[in-house]
């Protein structure tokens, strides 16, 4: 779908368990909240089951140890995703050892077109620790919700199978016990990205 109708939904207030989707497309100044003072639990994460992309079943449990950096997304989307991927790969990179102890995750919403092969082509391209996940619709459906990820299909004539998907396009910092740390859009910065993790992981 084209730019301008693309829509980021950014959620905010997620530490103190209320929830708050801002739309914002181009034109419009962007309102994109952080979240609020760390009280209580966050409600982003939980377990999930899943195909990685090269086709093994992968659970929550398959990334507990490492921090984790997780977009939800589909290999077709023409600018948000692909922008999100770079910055995320390229923040990885620029934080050297310390990147390499956050694992970058790209999670389908996009079920019926993200098969595991098309994924593995997709993630190649961006980062070579880059996992890509797809899974059935329900389990698709599943990881979105408990990632408060809204997503919805669109009708559009000009992409492949007619359609396109408007999603929430927030990158999560997961830690090692897959709880939620914090969260970039897709228009954070390079700099800003690397500075922050740097900061946000221990060590
Ligand atoms: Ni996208």
């Amino acid at each position: 779908m084209k730019r301008s109708s693309y829509v980021i939904l950014a959620l905010g207030g997620l530490l103190i368990g209320g929830l708050t989707a801002v739309l914002t497309k181009p034109g419009m100044q962007q309102k994109l909240l952080e979240p609020q003072a760390s009280v209580g639990k966050a409600l982003v994460g939980g377990p999930f089951s899943l195909v990685d992309h090269t086709g093994k079943r992968v659970t929550e449990q398959d990334f507990r140890g490492r921090y984790s950096l997780v977009l939800f997304g589909f290999t077709y989307c023409p600018d948000v995703c692909p922008s999100g991927l770079q910055v995320m790969a390229a923040a990885l990179d620029k934080l050297g050892a310390k990147g390499d102890r956050i694992t970058p995750v790209f999670i389908s919403v996009d079920p019926e077109r993200d098969t595991p092969a098309q994924l593995a082509q997709y993630v190649a391209s961006f980062h070579r620790r880059l996992v890509g996940l797809t899974g059935t619709q329900a389990e698709v459906d599943a990881v979105a919700k408990a990632y408060r990820v809204y997503f919805k299909k669109v009708r559009d004539e000009k992409s492949s199978a007619n359609y396109t998907i408007d999603h929430t396009a927030l990158i999560y910092l997961m830690d090692q016990n897959g709880s939620y740390v914090a969260h970039f859009t897709p228009t954070t910065g390079l700099d800003a990205m690397a500075e922050r993790l740097a900061k946000l992981l221990p060590g």
